[in-house]
């Protein structure tokens, strides 16, 4: 099976309450750890880039990686590219083998957003490919944009028929209270989701494939980990599962995850050097590093995305 886009999957998941994963990617390590706990799990995955992913890897490395991926696995792997800034990294892309991009043009004053979104949706269409947009902001760090909790917005329910029927995109990112990184509320406060929010949006677009990003819960097992072998990641704190769990049981069908695979990877890291003083043939430990990925994938995969069986 080649690289699929996310029509199929999104319908699928939409139809059987849950969601797929949308794991971002960086390096060889990464790809195959998901598509590991994928493979085991009969499940749908996407697999994301970013800019910065590009940057550092280089873009036709990650492509062939992940081809590489789809022949191993034989499952349904989409190709993202996930906060596309503008039309000519999502058109390099497209063209480049992608087979879904995001436009995020949620900062830009709204009718440029349109804009700018439909001009992504009109090339991308012409090659197959799906898009994701973006309406409201969400707190926290990608790439190099951040953006403060003071300066986030909820998405506006009554802006999101307009946006879809005018752009043409095929899912929608909405910010409802999740941010980037692995702080996502401050010590004492009580994480929380505007359900409220979500059912406006689900209500105005019937059978519409929601995404959320910022969506790690920061998994404290894995913050302990860091802690206790010379991290300093104190006061990290994510989104409590079960909120995930519901929202993927109601519209969103594409949760995005990245700092728990950070933070998975990088705990097995620590621990590894510091039991193991005296390794340093990269192997040894990029294998448990590998294999905590596919932990926390799996993980994601039973607890928070319902997704097992799916593929
Ligand atoms: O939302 C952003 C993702 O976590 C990607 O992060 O831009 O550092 O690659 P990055
Ligand atoms: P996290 O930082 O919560 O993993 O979010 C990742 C994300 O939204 C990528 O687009
Ligand atoms: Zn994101």
């Amino acid at each position: 099976m080649p690289l699929v886009n996310t029509k199929e999957m999104f319908k699928a998941a939409y139809e059987g309450g849950y969601a797929i994963g949308a794991f971002n990617v960086n390096n060889m390590e990464i790809i195959q750890g998901i598509v590991e706990a994928g493979k085991k799990l009969n499940a749908p995955l996407i697999l994301q880039v970013s800019k910065g992913a590009r940057a550092y890897a280089n873009h036709t490395y990650l492509v062939k990686l992940v081809e590489a991926a789809v022949e191993e696995t034989g499952l349904p792997i989409a190709l993202h590219l996930d906060h596309g800034p503008d039309f000519e990294t999502c058109k390099s892309c497209i063209d480049g083998g992608f087979t879904s991009v995001m436009i995020d043009g949620s900062h830009l004053p709204y009718e440029e957003n349109v804009a700018l979104t439909k001009k992504v949706v009109d090339y991308a269409h012409a090659h197959g490919v799906t898009v994701e947009g973006e309406l409201g902001q969400l707190a926290g760090v990608e790439d190099d944009v951040n953006v403060s909790a003071e300066d986030a917005s909820y998405t506006n329910p009554d802006q999101v028929y307009d946006f879809v029927t005018r752009t043409g995109v095929d899912s929608l990112a909405i910010a409802i209270g999740t941010s980037h990184g692995a702080y996502k509320f401050k010590p004492g406060q009580k994480p929380q989701l505007r359900f409220d929010i979500l059912e406006e949006v689900s209500k105005k677009l019937p059978g519409f494939p929601i995404v959320l990003h910022g969506a790690s819960s920061v998994v404290p097992e894995f913050v302990e980990i860091i802690n206790n072998y010379g991290g300093e990641m104190p006061d990290a704190i994510g989104i409590p599962e079960e909120m995930l769990r519901q929202s993927a049981q109601m519209a969103v069908c594409k949760i995005n995850i990245d700092s728990d695979l950070r933070l998975a990877m990088t705990a097995a890291i620590r621990k590894y050097m510091a039991e193991n003083p005296s390794h340093f043939d990269p192997r040894q430990y990029l294998k448990p590093a590998r294999e905590a990925i596919q932990g926390m994938v799996e993980h994601k995969i039973n607890t928070v995305l319902g997704c097992g069986g799916k593929a």
